[in-house]
């Protein structure tokens, strides 16, 4: 065993301050992971754990996939690091390419951050720039989504729709405002991919434009699938009809696809899977297989091009000291490289009915009141225990862990993203013994 293997449970867990995390119910009785790969976790007992949300939405590749791994080891001991500020390296560049060539040449150039908060605040910083590099200055006005998440930096907390935050941080960034959510459950319980109502939710944005005028905004961010929030599906034809209004009133539209890009809906991007084409991107996780931290906003050609028209020096004041560094962009293109050599989207897509119809299968259960399914994404909805909220779907998540199967809760929904290699055997096991866990629940 080298001298920094990790396996051993720490001498004490007092000093790591962890993130979304109750500390103290967690330190009291801690879930370790000592080591990963393929569709499992093994925990610091030796307990092999599937791996029902791909750890955060993020190893679709599946865990310690071995191309990925080796070229991150090749890269370390080539260039462990290099800046990108008037300065590159071949990956860096590599990626680009390929990276637009994954996207069918949608769009033509990439930004390089290292995460999906950096990459929402990275994309919203160039919407406004945008605007005021085309004269268009007073765009400055940015419009989100209740319930949306969009990561944790002040830009993406205060588009995002999330009432904790706003409790908590204050009054977040000015000349914000938000479209409704479309979570329905009277109306759309039960669905099968995409809900049938609620379209009209879309022409709110009209009712926004009204209020402030079209020349005040910069641009609207959504995420196509909402799925920290607890997998909100959009409803048919409501993304279209946002590309539309956003069209018509000269906002740009972003997606943030931190976690529906790079194969989760089956399609590379849930902009591929909804025919829906927005002007700015914004991705992370699976761009590297989880592996090594990176997120990446994409961006369609007129968008940057605005910027190549500015008397000569530095076109985007902005960027981070680890912007494509070359760790991140080996996992990249060898990420890149196992989707294609190992068909990843086929094989999501061979999954899917599968999967829909596991999902499903949990109606009648006890506390679930709702099921929906779309790609390989799942959410279960669980009655919350009167004055505890929360508290019924983290009670499964806990027995679900203890039992070996690895699910993530957000208030009292289930949220199942899977690494996008497993198989019906894997679908079976996670099903079955969440299905016994929601029996036993109280
Ligand atoms: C849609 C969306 N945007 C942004 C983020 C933030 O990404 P990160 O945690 O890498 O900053 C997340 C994280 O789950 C996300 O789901």
């Amino acid at each position: 065993m080298s001298e920094f293997s990790h396996t051993a449970r720490p001498e004490s867990m007092s000093a790591f301050w962890m993130p979304f995390t109750n500390n103290r119910d967690f330190k009291a009785n801690p879930r370790l992971l000592v080591s990963a790969e393929g569709m499992h976790y093994k925990d610091v007992d030796g307990n092999s754990i599937l791996d029902g949300t791909a750890g955060l939405w993020c190893v679709p590749c599946g865990h310690a996939q071995p191309k990925i791994v080796g070229a991150i080891r090749d890269m370390v001991g080539q260039l462990d690091f290099a800046p990108t500020f008037q300065m590159g390296h071949p990956a860096a560049f590599e990626l680009a390419e390929k990276l637009m060539d994954y996207t069918g040449h949608k769009f033509g150039h990439v930004f390089y951050t290292n995460s999906g908060s950096e990459a929402v605040d990275t994309a919203l910083k160039i919407a406004l720039a945008y605007h005021k590099a085309r004269g268009e200055g007073g765009r400055t006005r940015l419009i989100g989504r209740e319930r949306g998440y969009h990561g944790v930096g002040f830009g993406g907390i205060s588009v995002g729709g999330i009432a904790g935050n706003r409790k908590t941080f204050g009054p977040m960034l000015p000349g914000v405002d938000h479209l409704p959510h479309t979570h329905n459950l009277e109306k759309n319980a039960y669905t099968r991919g995409e809900p049938e109502y609620g379209t009209h939710l879309a022409d709110e944005l009209e009712r926004i434009v009204a209020l402030h005028d079209a020349s005040t905004i910069a641009a609207v961010i959504v995420e196509p699938v909402a799925g920290s929030t607890g997998v909100l599906i959009p409803p048919k034809g409501y993304l279209k009809r946002l590309r539309e209004l956003c069209t018509k009133h000269g906002i740009l539209l972003i997606f943030d696809e931190v976690i529906t890009g790079f194969g989760r809906m089956t399609t590379p991007f849930a902009a591929d899977y909804y025919e829906v084409e927005p002007d700015l991107m914004t991705t992370a996780k699976g761009l590297t297989n989880g592996m090594v931290p990176m997120g990446a906003v994409f961006s369609k050609k007129h968008i940057h091009d605005a910027f190549m028209d500015a008397p000569p020096g530095i076109e985007l004041f902005h960027g981070y000291t680890y912007s494509g560094h070359p760790l991140a962009c080996a996992a990249s293109l060898a990420t890149l490289q196992v989707f294609e050599e190992q068909d990843i989207l086929g094989h999501a897509k061979s999954m899917q009915a599968y999967w829909e119809d596991a999902v499903h299968s949990l109606k009648g259960l006890p506390h679930v009141i709702d099921l929906r399914s779309i790609g390989l994404i799942a959410g279960i909805e669980l009655d919350p225990i009167a004055g505890k909220p929360g508290t019924r779907a983290f009670g499964a998540f806990k027995q679900a862990f203890a039992d070996g199967v690895l699910i993530r809760t957000t208030g009292d929904i289930i949220a199942l993203s899977p690494p996008l290699v497993l198989e019906k055997q894997h679908i079976d096991e996670l099903f079955g013994k969440l299905a016994t866990v929601l029996k036993h629940l109280d």
